[in-house]
């Protein structure tokens, strides 16, 4: 039992080694929890998890790699009897306009955040509907809910990776697997690596359009869906019907791009200031 009072749960979170993964893990390994934090670069991860305890492990994973994950999963549930949470967090973003990134880029991306996505979910769910049990949670983004000028093909991965989530979801559910849960993280800008060199790149502008989230805030929501899972979960909640008006509008939306942009552009030469300042 963890201190909380909750039985110790077996998770698993890709892309461990820094940002909001790493945080994801150390709340749960906070919680109690048994963690197989698995990242594609072993040696940051190695790293990252050295001071988390005997309760974190860490394994090599490319998520792009689906016999990996399965076998993952199956070592998982070797280990500890069985694999109670799945969070794939494993991503990375490219901007520019699509018709000037090139297309290996761009297919990264997709393999990455979106098969990767679809890897670790069908991985997870085979030990998963085996008990009738499990918490699948994706880290999408509001990415996934709106397009975003200047993340064309970040934002083209994120949209299929919450289709196929809902979609899968939808399926469990039409075939009676009423305790499997398949939750959708739909976060805006958090201020992790992913973000850190990008604070003078205008393509980049988008997610410094708002007030940048803190991973530790994130890795909080991200934790509670595993005990209250929702479908889909915007943070901030508002920006969760604001990206949906954004998609439904598009028009307008379109319209909009070159004023919205250069708002956001201005944002973040802001907090590049505020950065460089301490
Ligand atoms: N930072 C943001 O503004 C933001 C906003 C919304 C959603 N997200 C999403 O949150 C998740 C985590 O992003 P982050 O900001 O912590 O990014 P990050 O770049 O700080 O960390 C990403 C991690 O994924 C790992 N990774 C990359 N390719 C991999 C692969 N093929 N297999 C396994 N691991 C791989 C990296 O090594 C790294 O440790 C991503 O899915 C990202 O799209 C980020």
């Amino acid at each position: 039992m963890s201190g909380s009072g909750v039985s110790a749960r077996v998770c698993v979170v890709t892309g461990a080694a820094r940002g909001l993964g790493l945080e994801i893990v150390r709340l749960l390994a906070g919680r109690g929890d048994v963690v197989v934090a698995t990242d594609v670069d072993t040696d940051a991860l190695a790293a990252a998890i050295r001071d988390l305890g005997a309760s974190v492990a860490g394994r090599p994973l490319d998520v792009r790699d689906p016999d990996a994950c399965t076998a993952l999963a199956a070592a998982v549930v070797a280990d500890h009897g069985r694999l109670d949470v799945w969070v794939n967090n494993a991503g990375i973003l490219a901007t520019g306009p699509s018709f000037e990134l090139d297309l290996a880029t761009q297919r990264r991306v997709i393999e990455i955040n979106t098969f990767g996505t679809m890897n670790g979910t069908l991985a997870a769910l085979s030990p998963m509907r085996d008990r009738g049990r499990g918490s699948i949670v994706n880290v999408v983004s509001l990415a996934g809910l709106a397009p975003v000028p200047g993340m064309a093909a970040y934002s083209a991965s994120k949209h299929a990776a919450l289709a196929f989530s809902l979609s899968t979801l939808g399926e469990l559910r039409a075939t009676g697997a009423r305790n499997i849960s398949i939750s959708c993280l739909c976060p805006a800008g958090i201020w992790t690596p992913m973000l850190h060199d990008r604070t003078d790149d205008f393509w980049a502008s988008a997610p410094f359009g708002g007030r940048l989230l803190q991973s530790t805030d994130v890795a909080a929501r991200a934790v509670a869906l595993i005990d209250r899972p929702q479908p889909v979960a915007a943070v901030p909640r508002l920006m969760g019907p604001f990206s949906r008006l954004t998609a439904a509008t598009p028009r307008l939306a379109t319209a909009l791009t070159p004023l919205a942009l250069r708002l956001a552009a201005a944002q973040q030469r802001r907090t590049a200031k505020r950065l460089a300042a301490g």
